[in-house]
């Protein structure tokens, strides 16, 4: 590109003005990103971005159903900190549609968009959960390490950390609730919970469940670190089970259990437990307003 210009000859200013002037009108819209985002964002100038990118995903869930819950985790994280994490999974379809997407509109689609896309998908196809998602992100240049821990709760979170770092990021204590409800699909390494287990199965955890859990996940780990379903029930299904799973805290981690803590968040674990339909327009909501962020 940049030997390109240079040998044809154009002269300096007529090629760095146009960028100034475009990068002067991403600067200044940079604040008011949250209203900017619209559903439909790329119908004229790359139609059959949404479509692509299903395809994808359909054919990338087909392939390895564990695409599903890895590319709704992505998601989340992506939101959350502009980060790698060793334990995602869904990079691989991120980068396929990029590719097919840089093929048919260049440098049109940004990646944070394909993967809130693609996210949608996931829950539409696993769950039965549709949505139309706002669109217009643009890509952060910056992954910081440090910013992990920093953003995202753990494990061992209680109610009172979870309900600070989600509000952190301008989502209430019910998106928050809504939202662990992805819970209900994908996997856990055995080392995300182990905490759990050793020297003695939490009182917080159901007994039976725990008992079964020390067989697959083994004190002295060795080298392999095992993965156990989230949802024991219907670890393909992105449903209301997992509100069930807390109810009988039949839930790997201290961040599911502890929903039971509070007064407010255990109604909302009740509700969600007994009412599928209203879990899932409530998810859907927390989904999009989760990807308002910068
Ligand atoms: C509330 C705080 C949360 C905590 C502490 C938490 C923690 C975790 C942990 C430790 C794992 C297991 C990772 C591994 O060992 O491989 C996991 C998996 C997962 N999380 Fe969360 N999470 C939270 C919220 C969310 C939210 C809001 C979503 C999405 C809306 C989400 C979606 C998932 C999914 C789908 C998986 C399975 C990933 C896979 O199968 O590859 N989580 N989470
Ligand atoms: C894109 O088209 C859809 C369907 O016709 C419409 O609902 C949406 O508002 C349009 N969005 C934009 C930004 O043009
Ligand atoms: C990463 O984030 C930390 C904490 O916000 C900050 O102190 C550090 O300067 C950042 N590093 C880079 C390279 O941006
Ligand atoms: C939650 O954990 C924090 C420390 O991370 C602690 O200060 C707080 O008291 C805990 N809250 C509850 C309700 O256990
Ligand atoms: C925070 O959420 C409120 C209500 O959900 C919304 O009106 C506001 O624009 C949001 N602010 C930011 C910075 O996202
Ligand atoms: C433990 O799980 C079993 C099976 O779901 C359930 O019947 C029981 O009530 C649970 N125990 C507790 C304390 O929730
Ligand atoms: C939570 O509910 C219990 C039982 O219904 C009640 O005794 C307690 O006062 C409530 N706590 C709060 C903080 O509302
Ligand atoms: C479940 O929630 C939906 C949507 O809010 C509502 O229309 C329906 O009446 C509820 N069903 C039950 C059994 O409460």
């Amino acid at each position: 590109m940049t030997k390109r210009d240079s040998t044809t000859g154009v002269p300096l200013l007529a090629v760095l003005l146009p960028v100034l002037l475009s990068w002067i009108a991403v600067s200044s819209v940079a604040s008011s990103e949250v209203a900017r985002l619209q559903v439909g964002y790329y119908n004229r100038t790359c139609p059959r971005a949404e479509d692509l990118i299903r395809n994808i995903v359909h054919a990338a869930i087909r392939r390895d159903p564990g695409n599903g819950p890895g590319l709704v985790r992505l998601y989340f994280h992506d939101c959350f900190v502009r980060a790698n994490n060793p334990s995602l999974r869904g990079f691989g379809v991120i980068d396929r549609a990029k590719r097919v997407l840089e093929r048919r509109c260049r440098r049109t689609v940004s990646c944070a968009d394909i993967v809130a896309f693609a996210a949608r998908d996931a829950c539409r196809i696993m769950g039965g959960i549709g949505f139309a998602v706002p669109a217009g992100r643009r890509d952060g240049r910056v992954s910081n390490a440090s910013e992990v821990l920093g953003n995202l709760p753990g494990p061992f979170a209680n109610v009172t950390n979870l309900v600070g770092s989600f509000a952190a990021k301008n989502l209430t204590a019910d998106d928050m609730v809504a939202l662990s409800g992805a819970h209900s699909f994908g996997r856990s390494h055995c080392s995300a919970f182990s905490f759990r287990l050793y020297p003695r199965i939490a009182e917080d955890m159901n007994a039976t469940y725990g008992a079964r859990l020390r067989k697959r996940c083994p004190a002295a780990t060795g080298r392999r670190d095992r993965v156990v379903d989230l949802d024991p029930r219907t670890e393909l299904l992105l449903d209301n089970q997992y509100y069930r799973n807390v109810q009988t805290r039949e839930v790997l981690f201290t961040s599911d259990v502890t929903l039971l803590s509070q007064n407010d968040t255990a109604a909302l674990v009740d509700l969600y437990a007994r009412n599928r339909t209203l879990w899932a327009a409530r998810f859907a909501a927390a989904m999009v307003k989760m990807g308002h962020l910068d």
